[in-house]
C-alpha cells in the first residue's frame, strides 16, 4: 500500500472523541467514512473531517467509503454485523475493547477475520501507557528480583450518569467486569507475562450502586508459576474518587504502581521507595497514539500485529471465569472454559 491509510470510524460517541482526535494527528492515515446512527454525532464527526463519507451505520458505510481499516467503537453488545460489513468490505479492524460481550462471539468474530485473511486487533490502549512499560520492563530486567505475588485495586465512584460518559453500562450484567476490569486483567498477562490458570472470584452489587449488574469485583487469580494476584475492583466506591494500587511483591523488593497513569515506584527488601522512570505522556492521547501507532504499522505490513483478538480472548476467558466462579462460589479453572470456547469457535 503507498499513501495514507485510509480508516473508517464506526461508532462516534465518548470514546471516540479520543480517536477522532488521535486520528487527525496522525500523518499516516486519513479519515475516510463515519459511522453513527446518530445525525448529529456524525455532523459533528464530520465538521473534523469533512471529506469523509458518512452513514448511520457500518453496512451502509462500506457501500460508498473508501477504506482500508476500520476502527470499531461501538458498544461492545451487538457488534456481529459491523464485523461482518468490515470483512466484507476488506477492511482490517482495530476494536476497541472489549471485543464482545460474551467470549463464544469474540471467538467467532476472531474466526472469521482469520477465514477472511484480516487482522482484528482490540484497542488495549493501557499497555501503551509509559507506566505500563516501565512496569514490564523493571520485572523483565528484574530489578527487584521475581514476581511471585500481586494485589491489584481499582476505587472508584463511577458516576454512570454524567454526560460525557457512555450510558449503557448501567444497564450491563457485569459492567466493571466487562467495562474495566477488562483492562486490569489484560495488564496482569501483559506485564507478569504470565496466563492464568485459576480464578476464584466474587462479584456483587452494593446497596447505593446506580449499576443494574454488579460493580464489584473480588478475585484470588492464580497465574503460571504459582504467582498469586489479589484483584479488587469497583465502579460504586464509598467516596467519589479514584484509588489505584498495584503491587507486585517480588524475590528481593516491591514494585508499586501507585496512579492509573503513572506513579511507579520500587525499593528493594530493606531499601526506601523510589521512583522508576517513565516518559512523559499525555492522559489517553500518548498510549491512543501509540496503540495507533502499531495498529498502522501491522495493517501496512511494516510492523508486529500486538492486541490480536485471539490473544484478547485469553482476558476476557478471565471475565467469564470470575462470573462462573462467583456463580458456584468456588474456583474455576481456566481451561475449563478455553475448551468450551474452541468448541463454540466455529458455531
Ligand atoms: N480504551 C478505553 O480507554 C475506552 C474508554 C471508553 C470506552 N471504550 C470502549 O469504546 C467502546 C464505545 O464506548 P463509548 O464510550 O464510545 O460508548 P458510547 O455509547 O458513548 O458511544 C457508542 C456510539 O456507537 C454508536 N453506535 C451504536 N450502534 C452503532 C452501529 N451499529 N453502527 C455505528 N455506530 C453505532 C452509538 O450511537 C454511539 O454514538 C466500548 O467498547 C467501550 O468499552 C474504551
Amino acid at each position: 500500500m503507498t499513501g495514507r491509510l485510509r480508516i473508517a470510524v464506526i461508532g462516534l460517541g465518548a470514546r471516540s472523541r479520543t480517536w477522532l482526535k488521535v486520528l487527525s494527528a496522525h500523518p499516516g492515515v486519513i479519515v475516510t467514512g463515519l459511522a453513527d446512527p446518530s445525525a448529529e454525532a456524525r455532523h459533528a464527526a464530520g465538521v473534523l473531517f469533512p471529506d469523509a463519507a458518512t452513514a448511520p451505520d457500518a453496512a451502509a458505510l462500506a457501500r460508498t467509503a473508501q477504506a482500508d481499516a476500520a476502527i470499531l467503537v461501538t458498544p461492545p453488545g451487538g457488534r456481529a454485523a459491523q464485523i461482518d460489513a468490515c470483512l466484507a468490505a476488506g477492511w482490517d479492524i482495530l476494536a476497541e475493547k472489549p471485543l464482545a460481550d460474551s467470549v463464544a462471539e469474540a471467538a467467532r468474530f476472531v474466526a472469521r477475520a482469520e477465514a477472511a485473511g484480516r487482522q482484528l486487533l482490540v484497542g488495549l490502549n493501557f499497555r501503551y501507557l509509559p507506566v505500563t512499560r516501565a512496569y514490564r520492563a523493571a520485572l523483565d530486567e528484574g530489578r527487584v528480583g521475581a514476581p511471585e505475588f500481586g494485589r491489584f485495586l481499582y476505587e472508584r465512584w463511577r458516576d454512570g450518569r454524567l454526560p460525557h460518559l457512555n450510558r449503557y453500562p448501567l444497564q450491563m450484567d457485569h459492567p466493571m467486569l466487562w467495562e474495566q476490569s477488562v483492562h486490569h486483567f489484560d495488564l496482569m498477562r501483559h506485564v507478569y507475562r504470565r496466563e492464568p490458570l485459576r480464578i476464584d472470584a466474587r462479584t456483587w452489587n452494593p446497596s447505593w450502586s446506580m449499576y443494574r449488574g454488579h460493580a464489584n469485583v473480588s478475585a484470588l487469580i492464580e497465574f503460571e508459576g504459582g504467582m498469586h494476584v489479589t484483584y479488587q475492583g469497583t465502579w460504586a466506591g464509598g467516596v467519589d474518587r479514584l484509588d489505584f494500587d498495584w503491587r507486585t511483591d517480588c524475590t528481593n523488593g516491591v514494585l508499586i504502581q501507585r496512579e492509573m497513569m503513572g506513579g511507579l515506584v520500587a525499593a528493594t527488601r530493606q531499601g526506601e521507595f523510589a521512583p522508576v522512570e517513565t516518559a512523559a505522556h499525555e492522559p489517553w492521547i500518548t498510549d491512543a497514539a501509540a496503540l495507533l501507532d502499531m495498529a498502522v504499522r501491522a495493517f501496512t505490513g511494516t510492523g508486529p500485529a500486538e492486541c490480536t483478538g485471539r490473544d484478547h480472548l485469553s482476558s476476557l476467558l478471565m471475565l467469564e471465569a470470575c462470573i462462573r466462579s462467583s456463580d458456584r462460589g468456588g474456583p474455576v479453572e481456566l481451561a475449563e472454559l478455553h475448551d468450551e470456547t474452541t468448541s463454540e469457535e466455529h458455531a
